[in-house]
Formats: structure tokens, C-alpha cells, sequence
């Protein structure tokens, strides 16, 4: 499917943006382990989540889609059903790598996990590695590095484990595959990953201690179902707030988006860069925060961008390169390998399709150097089935001259339905 986009004269309005796909997917995962009933707000009826769904459903946790409510009955502790059917996790490294961990804890499980051709691509050994030395016993491809896997589950042990890299799916799926192991487990990263499974698996009333970027839970704790509001995906706000920043007369109010600290980068990022961004009534919402987010079109300049600085941007930085083809100077990402293993190799990928449009870029090992003030012009431009560059092309294309057109632009479902209209409906050409 294509989209086509052309130069616009402003965007003006005041939207709201689908569910946090982060935050939905923990939520129906928590509350199939929890005993009693979960139910959740804001769910994000996106591909990817509904991926989650799928399979918590073949594993027998009964889970009623309404809306934007979700109602999961969870297992209380006891074991999830064997499935009869492999595990198609779609697209979504989250629904794999975070059930790798739950499914590798219980003694009896028998599954098999599989998803489409871009995840049976991504690395699986991040997370089957530690889960290995917890006692885990889990097959596939390259040592089980790959998709297709076979997951039997074991009686683990709790472990110290320093991840090599900031990931909150590794550091998710060893918590989860603690919560059932011998002992006390903890994750230490080399710099904060998104919190979310720590806030949650507390709001559920698991205890864990959290110390820097280290944190530590008992084995053997239970969950109660509860209530979870989902925040709007700050990582989906990121593409309307770049669009209102590089179009001349940009006026647009975000609502409702979660501005977790460990999430937030790209505004801080952003407003490095010159950008007028306001957070409007920032408030709690329930173990999250949100805000109203103000964005008007601001005369930007580059900079650097690397550290710590990159997990808490990871998702947003297809957004941030179209920020920097429009900002005076040339900007540098670095720290940022961890890019080339996503839904597509967003560095490669990036560079390659916004260059078509005329836009200066390098490629480095570890992120992009980006020259802007380069006139853009439309021209077609593929998302190679990875929704984030489907997005940043799509809103790259509202500051090239003539026509551009996205195709494959179907895949922006994963992580936000809808985006298509809504850019429509804040777009005055
Ligand atoms: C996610 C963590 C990030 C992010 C992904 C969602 C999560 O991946 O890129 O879109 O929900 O835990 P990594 O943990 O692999 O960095």
C-alpha cells in the first residue's frame, strides 16, 4: 500500500495518539500471570499488541477485546496451557523476547515461537543466553539465536546478569523469568532501558529493590490483577512533533502522551536543537506520567547525540533525522548500533531512502551524520515493512517539494492505526 504526501503550508490542531505499544503489551502479559482480573485502559490495538494477545490466548488466558478496554482473567500463578499451535509472534520482538522469559519459567510448557520474516531475522541470543544460564532449556536456529525457537520450560535459578547492551526486552524477560526462579534475580544495564516492567510488575505488588540501573527481585512472588491505564506512545507523538517543528507554520498540541523519563529523550533532544516544545499539566497516570505536549514550528540547528542519552530515545530516532534534515549543520547520532537490529536496519535503511528525497546523510557504524538546510525533493520511497521509517518518510515528505510517496506504508498498523488519517486531519496544504 502507498501513501502520498506533498508539501504542506501548516499543521495546526490538538490530537490524541494510540496507546503506548510498550506499556499495552506488559499489561496483558502481567495480568495473564496475576490472579483475578486485569483491565486495561488505552490499550494500543496495534498489530504488534494484538500479536501479544494472540498468544496469551493460545496459551488459555481468556482475554476480551472491547473497544479500547481490554478484560484479561488471569492465571493466578498456576500454569499457562501448552499451546496446541506455534506461537506466531508477528513482528514484535516484545511479545517474543518478554515471553521467552515467562514461558522458559514453567515447568511443563512445551512452545514454539515464530514470527514474520524481519523478526525471524533479529537477534534472540540477547536474551536466550541469560535465560540459558538460569537453567532454561530452549532450541532453534544458530543455537537458538534465531527464530523459529522451542521453549520447554525448567525449574530456573535466579542470576546476576550485567547486560551488553541498554534493552528493556532483555532485562524484561529476565525479570519475568525470575519471578518463578529459586533465588533472587538481578538485571544490571550499562545505562537505564525503558522501566515500564519494573513500575508494572510493582503496581501488580511485586516487591524489587532498584538501585541505579540495577534491580533485583525475589522469586516466588505473586500478582493481583488491577486496573493499568495506558499513557498515549510518546515514540508515535514523536512523529507528529517533528512534523510540526519542520513545517513553517506548525501549531499542534499532543494530549495525554507518557513522558516516562526513561522515554523522553527525544524531547530533550528535540529542544537541544532549538525546538518549542511545552509540557502542558504534566500529572501522574497511574504508575506513569503524562503530559499535554505544545510543539510550534522553531527554526532548528544541529547537534550531537550519543550516552545515555539513546535508550531513552532508541524508537524515536527515525523522527530525530527528520528533525536534523531540516536544522542548520550537520548532527551526529552515535552509541546507537543497536538501530541496525531492529524492524529493519533503521541506519542502512534511513540513509539510503532519505537521500532519495536529497538529503546529505553518512552512515557510521553506530548511527548517522546528518547535514541539513538541503532543499528535499518528492520522489517514492519504500518503508522496507518497518513502520517507524514508513512514519519518518511519510513526514519527510511534507517538507519536500512535490510529491512523495511511502509505499509499504501498511506496516505502520504494527504500531499505530490510524496515523494516516490523523496526519491528514492536522494537515492544511
Ligand atoms: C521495547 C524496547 C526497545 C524498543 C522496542 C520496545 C520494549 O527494544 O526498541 O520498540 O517494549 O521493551 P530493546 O529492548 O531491544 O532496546
Amino acid at each position: 500500500m502507498e501513501m502520498q504526501v506533498k508539501q504542506v503550508r501548516a499543521i495546526n490542531g490538538k490530537i490524541t495518539v494510540p496507546g503506548d505499544k510498550s506499556i499495552s503489551h506488559r499489561a496483558v502479559m502481567l495480568g495473564a500471570l496475576a490472579s483475578g482480573t486485569t483491565e486495561v485502559e488505552g490499550f494500543l490495538m496495534g498489530a504488534d499488541c494484538l500479536s501479544t494477545v494472540n498468544c496469551l490466548r493460545l496459551l488459555g488466558v481468556p482475554v476480551k477485546l472491547a473497544e479500547d478496554k481490554v478484560t484479561v482473567i488471569g492465571c493466578g500463578g498456576k500454569d499457562l496451557q501448552v499451546p496446541d499451535s506455534v506461537l506466531d509472534t508477528g513482528n514484535s520482538g516484545t511479545t517474543t523476547r518478554l515471553l521467552m522469559g515467562i514461558l522458559a519459567s514453567q515447568p511443563g510448557m512445551y512452545a514454539v515461537l515464530s514470527g514474520d520474516s524481519s523478526l525471524n531475522r533479529r537477534p534472540m541470543d540477547r536474551v536466550t543466553r541469560p535465560l540459558r544460564r538460569m537453567g532454561a532449556e530452549i532450541l532453534g536456529r544458530d543455537d537458538a539465536a534465531l527464530l523459529p525457537v522451542t521453549v520447554v520450560g525448567r525449574e530456573l535459578t535466579g542470576l546476576t546478569y550485567h547486560t551488553p547492551v541498554a534493552s528493556a526486552q532483555v532485562k524484561s524477560a529476565i525479570l519475568l523469568a525470575g519471578l518463578r526462579a529459586k533465588g533472587h534475580t538481578t538485571v544490571v544495564e550499562p545505562s537505564l532501558s525503558r522501566d515500564h516492567t519494573e513500575r508494572m510488575l510493582q503496581a501488580f505488588g511485586v516487591r524489587l529493590e532498584r538501585q541505579g540501573t540495577a534491580v533485583t527481585l525475589a522469586g516466588g512472588q505473586t500478582l493481583t490483577g488491577q486496573t493499568i491505564k495506558v499513557p498515549g506512545d510518546i515514540s508515535s507523538a514523536a512523529f507528529f512533533m517533528v512534523a510540526a517543528l519542520v513545517v513553517a507554520n506548525g501549531s499542534l498540541t499532543i494530549k495525554n502522551v507518557g513522558i516516562n523519563p526513561t522515554r523522553s529523550g527525544i524531547i530533550d533532544a528535540l529542544r537541544q536543537m532549538g525546538a518549542g516544545i511545552t509540557l502542558e499539566n504534566p500529572r501522574k497516570y497511574g504508575f506513569e506520567e503524562v503530559a499535554d505536549i505544545k510543539v510550534e514550528s522553531s527554526s532548528l540547528r544541529a547537534a550531537e547525540f550519543g550516552g545515555d542519552l539513546i535508550p531513552r530515545m532508541i524508537d524515536e530516532i527515525p523522527a530525530l533525522a527528520v528533525a536534523a534534515l531540516a536544522a542548520r549543520g550537520k548532527t551526529v547520532i552515535r552509541d546507537a548500533a543497536e538501530l541496525r537490529v531492529k524492524e529493519s536496519d533503521r541506519i542502512t535503511m534511513l540513509a539510503r531512502e532519505l537521500r532519495k528525497l536529497g538529503a546529505e546523510i553518512t552512515e557510521r557504524p553506530d548511527g548517522m551524520e546528518i547535514t541539513g538546510g538541503r532543499a528535499l525533493t518528492g520522489t517514492t520511497v519504500t518503508s522496507y515493512g518497518d513502520h517507524r521509517l514508513a512514519m519518518a518518510l511519510a513526514v519527510a515528505g511534507l517538507a519536500a517539494r512535490g510529491v512523495t510517496t511511502v509505499s509499504g506504508v501498511e506496516s505502520v498498523t504494527v504500531s499505530f492505526p490510524g496515523f494516516q488519517d490523523l496526519l491528514r486531519s492536522v494537515i492544511e496544504s
